[in-house]
């Protein structure tokens, strides 16, 4: 993890938020590379879940709703983490990871932590139940009537839209409704670098079905994540394991639940989940709202209210499984490189050009004509010319870009140039056109 840190910050993938201040627990900007990755991460998640499907719809909800959505989602009530509170110097905790078990059965958890000490040494409370929705007030009264929440899941805003998408796309069940946004938690203990944050990014789809239908729907979102990670981000399928979740485990909306773990520098952890949401949402959005969510099916001549499978991965933390999975320490010639072995349609950027010496007109004019052209197409292209080719190399390979072209003396008599690959280190030679 260290080293992952390290190079996210020296290489400008990931900072502190605020970091000239001290920082803030569980906040992170993105740096210039950083920024690329999560866009590159979002658009093939979209072109995969939205573009290529012909039934999935995209929205981009506002971050706060009003407050009944979350009343009828069960967060008011039910989002909520087991705490215990140092009894000196009042720092927070959760009660399961200090009882180093997965629970939130307080009972249990007080059993566990009788005599266990606060990570300063002092003694604890006992552990209480602590709703993790960030809270906000709306206007300029700050009371009950204006309290209001920073949606802690995209999937709310999908819920209250399913007639309006219906409607205005004319879609016939089954279909998708998809989103990418911010979500706000309010974790207990924000750790691991950027795997468990305050302010997080999820990628969500709900696929509304007949309840017929919920078995192997079910199965078909669980292999699409499965597939995406391997096929679409090159994860290695040694990194990743299905995790089933027991009656206990599972959040308040869901029948069944299978997450994809990956394996992050702590350990095998959550990376996406798929559930089974049954008709939870729509049946207690109409209670609470008194409007008619039901789906009247032409064909079957039945009217029902749809089932939903979800589909919810964090930007963020697919950052960090990518990051992870792409960091390899190599051995060459007696000297270790980093090298982020990116699979190149994420690669935050895609060629390095280089005129082989910095002072020599000719090729540094002839490297800048290929710059420019590849930029033209490519966008993410970065010149490079400081240092001996080595240190470029070594430094290309660090944020992964995939191809290092380097404009030399030939390339003045026969308009070639060399294109090194990253990850075998293998040079060629290759006429600009053909770039
Ligand atoms: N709508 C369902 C839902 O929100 P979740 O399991 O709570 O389900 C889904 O979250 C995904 O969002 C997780 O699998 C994880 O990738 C990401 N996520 C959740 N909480 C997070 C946090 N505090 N920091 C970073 N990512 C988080």
């Amino acid at each position: 993890m260290e080293d992952i840190v390290s190079l996210a910050k020296r290489r400008g993938f990931v900072f502190q938020a605020s970091e000239i201040y001290g920082g803030l627990a569980g906040f992170y900007d993105y740096g210039p590379l950083g920024v690329e990755l999560v866009n590159n991460l979002k658009a093939e998640w979209w072109k995969a879940m939205v573009r290529e499907q012909d039934n999935i719809f995209g929205v981009d909800g506002a971050i706060i709703q009003n407050p009944k959505l979350w009343e009828a989602s069960g967060h008011v009530a039910g989002f909520t983490d087991p705490m215990v509170e140092d009894v000196v110097t009042h720092k927070r905790y959760r009660a399961d990871h200090l009882a180093g078990v997965d629970s939130t059965d307080l009972k249990e958890l007080s059993k566990l932590l009788k005599g266990v000490k606060s990570p300063d040494g002092n003694a604890l409370s006992e552990p209480r139940v602590f709703n993790m929705m960030m809270k906000t007030w709306v206007g300029p009264l700050e009371d009950e009537t204006s309290l209001s929440y920073l949606r802690p899941e995209t999937a709310g805003s999908i819920f209250t839209n399913f007639q309006n998408v219906r409607e205005t796309m004319r879609a016939k069940l089954p279909f998708g409704i998809a989103q990418v946004g911010k979500a706000f938690r309010n974790e207990i203990s924000p750790r691991d670098f950027i795997f468990r944050v305050r302010e997080l990014e999820q990628m969500e789809m709900q696929y509304f079905i007949s309840p017929k239908e919920e078995k192997e729907t079910y199965e078909r979102w669980r292999q699409f994540a499965w597939k995406f990670l391997t096929e679409r981000l090159g994860i290695d399928e040694k990194n990743l394991q299905w995790h089933e979740h027991e009656a206990d485990e599972r959040a308040h909306y869901a029948a069944a639940a299978h997450d994809i773990y990956f394996k992050f520098p702590q350990g095998f952890k959550e990376l996406w989940g798929t559930h089974d949401r049954t008709d939870f949402d729509l049946s207690s959005h109409m209670k609470v709202s008194g409007k008619d969510l039901q789906y009247y099916d032409e064909e079957t001549k039945e009217r029902f209210t749809p089932f939903v499978v979800e589909s919810s991965v964090g930007v963020g933390r697919m950052l960090l499984a990518v990051l992870t999975n792409a960091y390899h320490e190599e051995d060459i010639n007696g000297e270790t490189r980093v090298v982020l072995k990116l699979d190149p349609r994420i690669a935050p950027v895609k060629f390095a050009v280089s005129p082989l010496l910095r002072n020599k007109e000719e090729l540094v004019k002839k490297a800048r004509e290929v710059y420019t052209m590849l930029k033209k197409e490519h966008g993410a292209v970065i010149w490079d010319d400081n240092g001996n080719i080595g240190k470029r190399y070594r430094r290309s390979d660090e944020i992964g870009v995939p191809k290092h072209i380097t404009i030399d003396f030939e390339t003045l008599e026969d308009n070639t140039v060399t294109v090194r690959d990253r990850d075998t280190t293998e040079q060629t030679r290759v006429d600009i056109k053909d770039l």
